[in-house]
């Protein structure tokens, strides 16, 4: 066999890593647009002991799950550690990453540029879609726990966990 398909593994895979804390229409824009481009595309939560979010990392991964449903080609899983390795494990080339502004430009490069240098991953950024370029999920966290409306910037069902949790808290 002569081509691209006598070379390695005909699936093209893709990683949208993060802290998802909650997932926003932002991310899940992102998402939507790695599945149009990827045959499989991973949602990764990162696990971070040193920072306790709104939501533990199994509510994350199931409100995830449940807003990217209508993608088939979608796996979440939680990770830890270092994002090359998650990748390495299951074979995955490239990150996908959305840029909301300039602003996030400078941390992106040197995290692409480093994890490049780690194992020769590729990063590839995606313009994130103006309605959320002022869009993350601190921000949403913090409208929505002062009775702000995140209705239009959040999933339903996020927005539902969020109203659910803050009456909690
Ligand atoms: O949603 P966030 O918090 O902006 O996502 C950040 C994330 C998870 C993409 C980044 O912190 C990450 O990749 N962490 C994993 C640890 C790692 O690989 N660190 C080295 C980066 S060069």
């Amino acid at each position: 066999m002569t081509g691209p398909e006598s070379e390695g593994s005909q699936v093209r895979r893709a990683v949208c890593p993060g802290s998802f804390d909650p997932i926003t229409n932002g991310h899940l824009d992102i998402i939507a647009r790695a599945t149009r481009l990827y045959d499989e595309v991973y949602v990764a939560v990162m696990i971070n002991k040193a920072k306790k979010g709104l939501f533990e990392i199994d509510e994350r991964i199931e409100l995830i799950r449940q807003v990217t449903s209508e993608y088939a080609n979608v796996r979440v899983e939680a990770f830890h550690g270092l994002l090359v390795d998650f990748c390495k494990q299951r074979d995955i080339p490239a990150i996908v990453k959305g840029l909301r502004a300039v602003s996030d430009f400078d941390y992106e490069l040197q995290m692409a540029q480093m994890n490049n240098g780690l194992t020769g991953v590729e990063t590839l950024f995606v313009p994130t879609n103006p309605t959320y370029s002022f869009l993350s999920s601190s921000l949403v966290k913090e409208v929505a726990q002062w009775g702000g409306d995140v209705s239009h910037l959040v999933p339903p069902v996020v927005l539902e966990a969020l109203r659910k949790r803050l009456r909690q808290a």
